[in-house]
């Protein structure tokens, strides 16, 4: 075996372990809803003038909700853009419109 094929297969023994290990982690993190890590963002920050009873029965998408953000915004909310992202994320993802 040529020292090239000797660090290819060594490489791929590592990448299996990896994926082996990383699918037997019980704690990996499945992107729910309901882990998505805009709803953080969104408890934290939406939650500082009012609760989701808000907004709980909004259906939008993701633009809506983009959009509903910054008028929050108009309102006195000061939030960076990456917030701003996650937060719409998590709304459209959440409150989305409804296919039935
Ligand atoms: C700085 C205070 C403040 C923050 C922070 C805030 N809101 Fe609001 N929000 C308001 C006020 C004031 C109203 C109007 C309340 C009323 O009409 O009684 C409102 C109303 C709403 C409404 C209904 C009216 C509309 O314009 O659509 C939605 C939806 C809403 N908020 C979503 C959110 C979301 C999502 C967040 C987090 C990104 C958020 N709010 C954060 C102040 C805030």
């Amino acid at each position: 075996m040529t020292l090239r094929r000797t660090v290819a297969s060594i490489a791929v023994a590592a990448a299996l372990l990896c994926t082996s290990a990383a699918a037997q982690q019980p704690t990996t993190p499945q992107p729910s809803a309901a882990e998505h890590p805009g709803r953080a963002v969104v408890t934290a920050k939406c939650f500082q003038c009012h609760t989701d009873a808000m907004f709980r029965d909004a259906r939008q998408d993701r633009r809506a909700w983009e959009a509903a953000i910054y008028r929050m915004i108009g309102r006195g909310g000061l939030w960076t853009a990456e917030e701003i992202k996650l937060m719409a994320d998590y709304l459209g993802t959440e409150f989305g419109v409804r296919r039935e």
